[in-house]
């Protein structure tokens, strides 16, 4: 079995009647929204999924996940999510699939997250994995002028056949290849407020327990 797919069951073993689920986006992630819709189809698991993404929303709907906006629920007891890079000090930089922005907001109304990755995932430092920033499109050349002259070599995201990639909010993504992040929380301060900035990929502070998948099996970490 895919360590993705390993992760992705281990993760649904967390998820009890009655709750509320923010399901996340992503290859690894798939594989925990398709076994949480085996479980509400063949045993009546009963939760109310809260999708991050247009994809997610449609795979879950597809599988006959009940699912609610977050602006309908009083809380998310229980994210899962991917990542892109986990720091040894459990910071993340998530949005290499493009859905940072409603993977944040579903984050930050849940009691708990538990990130999915396989070990290619857990690194030392950031910054290998190149850092989403989504951006409204008025200005967005502005913005990449700004990032570019502060050497942090963006790249506007393209869709496979060279157009502008669109987030499900209908803003621009810049990915920015800055290298190694020596001090996350200071670049998180300063991208926040260039204006035109929507939200940027580093997922700080908010991690609980991070399932990695080895060869070995499912690894625990709690943050
Ligand atoms: C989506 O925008 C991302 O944050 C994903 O959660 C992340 O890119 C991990 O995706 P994979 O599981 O496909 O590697």
């Amino acid at each position: 079995m895919e360590l993705k797919e390993l992760v992705g069951l281990k993760a649904a073993e967390y998820i009890k009647d009655g709750m509320t689920v923010g399901l996340g986006t992503g290859s690894t992630a798939y594989y925990f929204v398709k076994e949480i819709g085996r479980r509400v189809k063949e045993e009546g698991l009963n939760i109310t999924g809260v999708t991050t993404s247009v994809q997610t929303k449609e795979l879950a709907t597809e599988l006959g996940i009940p699912l609610k906006s977050v602006d309908d629920v009083p809380y998310i007891d229980i994210t899962i999510d991917g990542a892109d890079e986990i720091s040894e000090d459990f910071q993340g930089v998530k949005g290499g699939g493009g859905a940072l922005l409603f993977e944040k907001i579903v984050a930050d109304h849940s009691k708990r997250i538990i990130w999915i990755v396989d070990e290619s995932k857990m690194v030392k430092h950031l910054g290998a994995f190149p850092l989403p920033v989504e951006v409204i499109t008025y200005g967005s050349i502005c913005l990449f002028n700004r990032f570019e002259a502060k050497g942090y070599n963006p790249t506007f995201r393209k869709n496979a056949d060279g157009s502008l990639y669109l987030t499900d909010a209908k803003n621009f993504i810049i990915d920015l290849h800055i290298g190694e992040i020596t001090d996350p929380k200071a670049l998180a301060e300063e991208l926040i407020h260039y204006t035109g900035v929507v939200e940027h990929g580093l997922f700080l502070d908010c991690v609980d327990t991070v399932l990695v998948g080895t060869a070995d099996g499912v690894k625990v970490l709690e943050a």
